[in-house]
């Protein structure tokens, strides 16, 4: 007889376990891949090589507990130059991805049943992280310049009149996941007066903002605030490849504080040296090159959609990041045919629903990542999965 789990898993599991596609299709527009074949592999070892001939002795101690001096050192004038943030290399904590950070800013703001409020569709994994700490959470719409201030506030109030009050407001603002807009400052400013109005931090996470193919950059909130009530997060993960495992964070100090009082677990000493090495010589040029290809991939999807979906479907243009949100006709329901679409013409694609706080909403949306395949096979795939869906009487 073998032990049955299923009585003693804590009360918090997973609702909606399916997040990850069973497997990989041949054109893959459902999980956020980097391109491939522009992993820059030798500038890597280059860089390993130099790193570990000028601080190899110090792995066999245990690193900063805030993580590698030299990267935060980098990453204070990144954010600096790219993000309009000024800090301190004490002020920047390293975690194992950005998602590590996410779930120990969580650990430390919120209890079982806290409201969080977050986009109307937004990043699964931290959804998945919000339900692990059974939190409620609520959708606020958008149009395409992001969380509509007006909604957000008549959000807020509808919570207070509840007898509760929202503890966090957790957004995408640059190249939102997987909406694809980026929020205006003007609507940044209006979002921070009513979040300081009603003392609820925002926790912004960052990791596209560097995907920047069109327009111009938009600061950050963290920058934009006066009431140190911001809580920032990036990623090396879509500038170099989630491989790296590399995130980072900044915050008021006492979060910060707090943070290192919830951390366990190390970020790798041999990465960090590694890439603070390839960071200072190289990214910036790696950069430039990821985004010309991905612009060049975004259009290639943004065409085949165009011919291939006509008026039967809308969908978002964004000026840089790796996703575009595809809305179907009311009523289907595409989380039904993500296995089919996978067994018959290999195309993978994630439901709208794992993008939903409200899991019985986002049946007639999909996500369409268009970072690995290239133009040719992004053509190829949009037009079998446009025929697809005609065949199922989608469009
Ligand atoms: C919005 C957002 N936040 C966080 C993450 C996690 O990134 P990381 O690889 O840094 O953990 C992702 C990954 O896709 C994401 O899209």
């Amino acid at each position: 007889m073998s032990l049955d789990f299923e009585t003693i898993y804590a009360s918090n599991k997973f609702a909606n376990p399916r997040l990850q596609p069973p497997r990989r299709a041949k054109y893959d527009f459902a999980v956020a891949y980097a391109d491939p074949n522009s992993i820059p592999n030798a500038e890597i070892l280059m860089c390993l090589e130099e790193a570990l001939l000028d601080y190899g002795s110090e792995l066999a101690i245990y690193t900063h507990t805030q993580g590698n001096t030299n990267l935060r050192e980098y990453l204070v004038n990144k954010l600096s130059h790219n993000r309009d943030i000024q800090v301190t290399p004490d002020e920047i904590i390293l975690g194992n991805g950005s998602a590590e950070i996410i779930d120990m800013v969580c650990d430390i703001l919120l209890d079982p049943h806290d409201i969080v409020l977050t986009d109307q569709w937004v990043y699964g994994g931290t959804l998945k992280t919000l339900r692990k700490k059974m939190t409620d959470i609520r959708g606020v719409e958008s149009d395409e310049e992001g969380m509509v201030p007006e909604l957000l506030e008549q959000s807020i109030k509808k919570i207070i009149k509840e007898g509760k009050r929202p503890k966090l407001l957790y957004l995408i603002p640059t190249f939102q996941n997987p909406q694809g807009f980026t929020i205006t400052s003007a609507r940044r400013e209006k979002i921070l007066e009513i979040t300081n109005k009603y003392n609820i931090p925002i926790l912004e996470d960052d990791c596209y903002a560097d995907n920047r193919y069109d327009g111009t950059q938009v600061t950050s909130f963290f920058n934009l605030d006066a009431e140190d009530s911001v809580i920032y997060v990036g990623s090396f993960s879509k500038i170099i490849g989630p491989g790296m495992a590399l995130g980072y964070m900044t915050a008021p100090s006492s979060v910060l504080d707090m943070i290192m009082n919830v951390k366990r677990g190390r970020v790798s000493d041999f990465t960090a040296m590694t890439v603070e090495k390839y960071a200072n010589r190289f990214l910036d040029e790696h950069i430039l090159k990821i985004n010309h290809i991905q612009k060049k991939r975004r259009d290639s999807m943004l065409s085949a959609l165009g011919e291939n979906f006509g008026t039967s479907a809308r969908w978002s243009n964004p000026d840089g990041g790796l996703y575009i949100w595809l809305e179907l006709p009311q009523g289907c329901d595409v989380q039904k045919l993500v296995e089919k679409s996978l067994n018959q013409i290999d195309v993978g694609f994630h439901p709208g629903t794992d993008y939903s706080p409200d899991p019985t909403k986002g049946h007639n949306f999909m996500r369409l990542c268009y970072g690995y395949n290239d133009t040719e096979e992004i053509s190829t795939g949009i037009s079998k999965l446009a025929e697809f869906l005609s065949k199922e009487e989608i469009i």
